[in-house]
């Protein structure tokens, strides 16, 4: 088959894929062909416009090593992160909602017990965090894994000052007592824009959108059995909780970091200053029976 056109070039490349045996890699490709060529049939962009398209996710691929990836940036900032997420994660009641995991989560955090405080060197206004983990219908999961991690008073996370800070901060892996609770002390973390220095940042400032994420603590959350939870707790009254810029915010993951007199602490202990209290419960998914292996 030769001499096609604008009206016959998508038929041909369906055609060209019918072969593929792997069925799911055939239903992909095919459904990326006929977006992808409906789009520039809308678009109808010129070939300027095509090459600097081109240019833009090169300029992206070049942003990613094992410190950036602009490309999963770019997927947070165009809500298709989001939209996988919801895809793969209903919520059934009772279960804690889904956000997206972000680029600042670390593997190896490091191993706190309860009633610690994960700081280091950074200061801030005090926040007791208080928490439980349990099934959706209640039941307390005792030695859940809880990692958490978030940002300082400026917006900054630990990986991005580790040359000024030295070591890694304000961030943790717990595990739930006997009756599945948790608890730590850190600062209470702000709002901050995600990195736009690169290809998203230019984006961003052409569609005419800010940057900003609403403050929050990220929570990982495994129990065996269970779904692995992956989510944030924002701060309410947050001015950014109706623009985040990755689309992540749910109603249901807003609490209030309540701001308590010094005294005596919901943990015991005394506190000399103004701090703030976040209690927040979360319920994990029990892993289907017949879940597809990944
Ligand atoms: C974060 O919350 O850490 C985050 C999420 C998506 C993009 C950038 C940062
Ligand atoms: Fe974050």
């Amino acid at each position: 088959m030769r001499n096609f056109n604008e009206n016959t070039i998508t038929d041909a490349v369906l055609e060209r894929i019918a072969g593929a045996t792997d069925q799911r890699i055939k239903q992909v490709s095919e459904a990326l062909v006929r977006h992808l060529h409906a789009f520039v049939r809308e678009v109808r962009p010129t070939q300027k416009e095509w090459e600097y398209g081109i240019d833009f996710l090169t300029r992206t691929g070049h942003m990613c090593d094992d410190k950036r990836q602009e490309f999963i940036l770019l997927s947070d900032a165009l809500g298709v992160s989001m939209l996988v997420d919801a895809i793969n994660h209903p919520v059934p009641e009772g279960a804690t909602e889904t956000t997206v995991l972000g680029p600042f989560f670390v593997q190896a955090s490091p191993e706190k017990d309860n009633g610690a405080d994960i700081s280091g060197p950074k200061e801030g206004d005090p926040m007791l965090v208080t928490g439980s983990v349990s099934t959706v219908d209640g039941r307390p999961l005792a030695g859940a894994v809880v990692d958490v991690w978030h940002s300082d008073d400026d917006g900054y996370y630990d990986v991005q000052q580790l040359d000024k800070i030295g070591d890694l901060a304000m961030r943790a892996r717990f595990h739930t007592d006997q009756n599945g609770r948790f608890n730590f002390w850190s600062i209470k973390p702000a709002a901050y824009p995600i990195p736009h220095d690169g290809t998203v940042g230019d984006m961003l400032a052409v569609q005419g959108r800010h940057p900003w994420r609403p403050a929050h603590v990220h929570f990982m959350i495994s129990a065996p059995g269970f779904e692995q939870l992956v989510t944030h707790v924002f701060v309410a009254g947050d001015q950014y909780l109706d623009s985040d810029v990755v689309f992540g915010v749910k109603d249901s993951l807003i609490r209030e970091f309540v701001r308590c007199p010094p005294g005596r602490a919901p943990d015991g202990r005394m506190v000399d200053s103004e701090y703030y209290h976040l209690n927040y419960d979360f319920g994990l998914k029990q892993v289907a029976s017949n879940a597809r292996a990944a």
